[in-house]
């Protein structure tokens, strides 16, 4: 679970151990990736930053020195900034450097975990699941360089399940709306009363690992709506061939 110390990340986490999954939590807050488990539930927490690829090769090394086998890659590392309305030339050094620091979590963050783990997942056929958000494909310039980075990260996941397939690995996008956490309330502190609760993301993510609904699936998540499911596969790498 790569940002199981998040809103999400946590409530995952907690979820698959309710459900007598081993769960390793990593994020950048631990000291090294060689940290001890502090919560007697979790396997162990180990320090990653998914924006340095010397880090994400350093965890992948420790899971398969100490973890194997390994089911499940859980990414929901990342967060949002908040934009300035009515940005004009004189903000554009500010701008561009909010929409390197988005795409360098989101986007190079997905590509570098997915590389250095493809290996250890295919062991196994196993499960890639990525965090991404409804903002991908909506227009709000009050999150324009989170919302684009965060639709870059559908597309790498998208190639990713056409690359991956021929190695059964299923890799899925868990798309959610406003999900209740300090990330919301930094970014919308109106918003509470619709947002979903993060237990409805762990519970779309614990279904996802049972029923495996096949590769490329998106699921989005809209508070007191019903999850909708699409094929985010279509028209773009279906089978590695688009
Ligand atoms: N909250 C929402 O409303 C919402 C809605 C849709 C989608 N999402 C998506 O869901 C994901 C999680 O959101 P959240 O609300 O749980 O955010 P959060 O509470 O801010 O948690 C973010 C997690 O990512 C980790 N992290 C951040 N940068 C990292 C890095 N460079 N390397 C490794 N770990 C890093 C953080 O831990 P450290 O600080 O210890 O590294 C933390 O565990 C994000 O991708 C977000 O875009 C959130």
């Amino acid at each position: 679970m790569i940002g199981g110390t998040g809103t999400i990340g946590a409530a995952c986490a907690q979820a698959l151990v309710e459900r007598e999954h081993s769960v390793v939590v990593a994020s950048r807050s631990f000291k090294d990736v060689k940290s001890s488990p502090e919560e007697a539930d979790l396997e162990a927490r180990l320090a990653v930053d998914i924006t340095d690829p010397v880090s994400v090769s350093a965890l992948a090394q420790h899971i398969t020195t100490h973890f194997l086998p390994l089911d499940v890659v859980i990414l929901t590392a990342g967060g949002a900034e908040a934009e300035p309305l009515h940005c004009g030339a004189d903000h554009a050094a500010e701008r561009l450097a909010r929409i390197t620091r988005m795409t360098a979590v989101h986007v190079g963050g997905t590509v570098l975990v997915g590389s250095a783990f493809l290996p250890l997942l295919a062991l196994r056929r196993g499960i890639f699941i990525v965090i991404t958000s409804r903002a991908a494909s909506r227009h709000d310039p009050r999150v324009l360089s989170y919302a684009a980075a965060k639709a870059a990260q559908e597309h790498a996941v998208a190639t990713f399940a056409g690359e991956w397939a021929q190695h059964g690995i299923d890799v899925f996008c868990v798309a959610p709306g406003k999900v209740s956490g300090p990330l919301l309330r930094a970014l919308a502190p109106d918003a509470g009363g619709t947002a979903l609760r993060p237990a409805d993301v762990a519970d779309a993510v614990c279904d996802l690992i049972a029923t495996r609904p096949g590769t490329g699936t998106k699921i989005t998540l809209r508070a007191r709506h019903l999850p909708e499911r699409e094929q985010l596969l279509a028209d773009r790498c279906e089978g590695g061939r688009g």
